[in-house]
């Protein structure tokens, strides 16, 4: 009993966390339910049909399958009237006007409509703080709402017009939705918070807008205006908006000719910035100081001016990844002095060289897909507090790959060098690499000490070279104390390499020219979990069957049919030949 009591007490606390999160959720996301819920205790009051009542006044009818304002019955003490899910085409005044205490009322997800939703009749709810009305079908906000509103969620209508005292003249209020409408500039009156001037959260993304609202309340602190038409932000728009600390302008058509150097100089709280997928050719000038994350992914970006990302001196994530970026149209001192950028996405761009002065202090460098064809002694000669690299699908040639470039990566624990052009896996590679990746290269051989005092080596994936088991260095995989998990898949080898770590836990060689297993094979792997052998020339008699007796921990052994299949008669060559390459390999150009 004590075991299931414990088992109920952990699912309240799990629903009561959910609860909270989603009521906290972003609500760009999906704005249901979070408001006004009640409890649900009956009571012998009066109570609308299909609904339940307290008598704090809560009135709960969410889902009742009303197709009416559920008029009758309802006590004119209510405070809380939740109707939400229902298919309510009408509210009107006569509806409203003995609900005088009413505070919350929530019709979100029903089949309202402009005409069917009384303009006078909010404006009589002196107390009214929360109102919901998202998921419905108006088409134009009401005229008046009372001075006591707090919160208004409108999102997900089909709004093109919004009045004067529908936002207007509300000192309380905190927090505005109308997210997923279809309001354009001209929908809006010129001064839309006037008298309003506690306005926290305005959420207007996904609208029509071509200009930023004038007038915005300086208590700001979130705006979102993503997936909107902004070609241009009008001088001074921001200049008042020192709370803000949270701007969405992502998916617009902002350009530099939209933007300048004094846009967004004024916002000195500003943490977190998106200007993701805009029309940006360089990275604006004049941004403020306290951005913690950047968001300029998705541009036309082609080049970094000196003075542009040096002010932002709390920068910690930048994120430049799908632009236009050319080494050498990054100014060389363009991170100077950023002491907190710890996260720089740059994949995507046009690179031919790693950067020169990437940040000092960068942990995680994304340089994958560009054009890198090079990397000197000192490219990466300021990059030691760095612990992932990823080159991968670049344009590497071990030719142009210096043997000491990583020599002051001494921390460094992930390092994908997959999709290149590499004929040897490199050496001189850091020690204290747990992740090393390397497939879809032409390798033909792994030089003598490539792997040499990598104790700390976890995993290797080495899939889809043209190694052969001599163009292995002998003894390369035994030092690797650590090794758990070993991709030799799509190579060209004719046997289980000899010299396996006795740590190996997973083992790929799908897709290799293996012929035969040998009792011995893993006699040094007593840990081994996964020995993955598909596609090879293996038949029946050819793998032994000692081979895996002794494995206790073995879970996963993929012989798959190859060869030692019911239809044998083919000839083994033959059916080689038909055999498809790991499928699951996203094939890179
Ligand atoms: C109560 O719910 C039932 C279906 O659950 C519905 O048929 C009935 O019309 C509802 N009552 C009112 C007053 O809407
Ligand atoms: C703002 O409200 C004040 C009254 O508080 C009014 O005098 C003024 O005309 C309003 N401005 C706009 C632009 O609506
Ligand atoms: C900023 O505040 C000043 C002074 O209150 C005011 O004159 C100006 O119109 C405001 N600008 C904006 C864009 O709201
Ligand atoms: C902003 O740009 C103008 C002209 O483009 C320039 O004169 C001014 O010095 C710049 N201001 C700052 C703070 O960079
Ligand atoms: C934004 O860039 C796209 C693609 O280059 C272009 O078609 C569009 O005209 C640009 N829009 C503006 C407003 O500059
Ligand atoms: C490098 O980036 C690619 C693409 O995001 C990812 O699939 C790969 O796992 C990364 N490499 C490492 C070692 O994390």
């Amino acid at each position: 009993m004590d075991q299931r009591r414990g088992l109920l007490e952990l699912l309240c606390l799990v629903l009561l966390g959910w609860t909270l999160l989603r009521a906290q959720a972003e609500p760009d996301g999906d704005p249901d339910d979070a408001h006004g819920r009640v409890e649900n205790v009956e009571q012998k009051m009066s109570c609308p049909e299909n609904c339940s009542c307290t008598e704090e006044g809560a009135v709960d009818c969410n889902g009742a399958s009303l197709n009416e304002f559920p008029q009758e019955l309802l006590s004119e003490q209510t405070r809380q009237l939740s109707l939400q899910n229902n298919q309510i085409t009408e509210v009107t005044l006569e509806h409203l006007s003995r609900l005088l205490l009413l505070e919350t009322l929530n019709l979100q997800n029903n089949r309202l409509t402009t005409q069917g939703l009384d303009d006078e009749g909010f404006h009589i709810l002196e107390k009214l703080s929360y109102l919901y009305l998202a998921n419905n079908k108006l088409t134009a906000a009401p005229r008046h709402l009372p001075p006591s509103l707090v919160s208004a969620d409108f999102a997900a209508n089909q709004l093109t017009k919004i009045y004067p005292n529908t936002f207007g003249q509300k000192p309380a209020l905190k927090s505005v939705y109308l997210h997923n409408n279809k309001l354009t500039d001209a929908g809006l009156p010129e001064n839309m918070f006037n008298g309003s001037d506690n306005l926290e959260i305005l959420i207007m993304s996904s609208n029509f807008l071509r200009y930023v609202p004038k007038s915005l309340p300086t208590a700001l602190y979130r705006l979102h205006l993503k997936n909107n038409k902004l070609e241009k932000i009008p001088a001074g728009a921001f200049d008042n908006l020192s709370h803000l600390r949270e701007l969405y302008l992502q998916n617009n058509f902002l350009s530099n000719d939209g933007v300048d150097n004094k846009t967004f100089s004024r916002l000195n709280s500003m943490e977190y910035l998106d200007l993701s997928n805009n029309n940006l050719t360089m990275v604006p000038l004049g941004l403020p100081r306290n951005i913690v994350l950047l968001h300029l992914e998705k541009n036309y970006i082609q080049s970094i001016a000196v003075n542009a990302l040096t002010p932002i001196r709390n920068l910690e994530y930048l994120l430049l990844h799908n632009n236009h970026l050319r080494s050498r149209s990054i100014h060389p001192a363009a991170f100077q002095g950023l002491k907190r950028l710890h996260t720089v996405h740059m994949y995507n761009n046009l690179l031919e060289r790693v950067p020169r002065g990437l940040p000092r202090r960068a942990k995680t460098l994304m340089l994958l897909h560009n054009h890198i064809s090079e990397i000197g002694r000192n490219d990466l000669i300021t990059l030691y507090t760095l612990t992932e690299l990823n080159l991968s699908y670049n344009r590497l040639t071990s030719a142009k790959l210096h043997r000491e470039a990583f020599r002051k990566l001494r921390i460094l624990e992930t390092l994908d060098l997959s999709g290149n052009k590499l004929q040897a896996l490199p050496l001189g590679l850091p020690k204290s690499l747990r992740v090393l990746k390397a497939k879809d290269n032409q390798m033909t051989e792994v030089p003598e000490g490539a792997l040499l005092g990598m104790s700390s080596l976890r995993e290797i994936y080495l899939t889809n070279n043209h190694l052969k088991l001599n163009s292995i260095y002998q003894g390369a995989w035994q030092e690797l104390s650590a090794l758990t998990t070993l991709d030799l898949s799509a190579n060209m080898l004719s046997h289980v390499p000899p010299d396996l770590p006795e740590s190996l836990e997973f083992l790929h060689l799908q897709n290799n020219r293996i012929s035969s297993v040998s009792a011995s094979a893993f006699l040094n792997t007593p840990n081994i979990k996964g020995i993955f052998l598909r596609f090879n020339r293996l038949s029946v008699h050819s793998v032994s069957e000692e081979s895996f007796s002794h494995l206790s921990k073995l879970q996963v052994l993929d012989i798959g049919h190859g060869n030692i299949s019911p239809n044998r008669g083919r000839g083994e060559e033959e059916e080689d030949e038909d055999l498809p390459y790991d499928e699951e390999e996203e094939k890179h150009s």
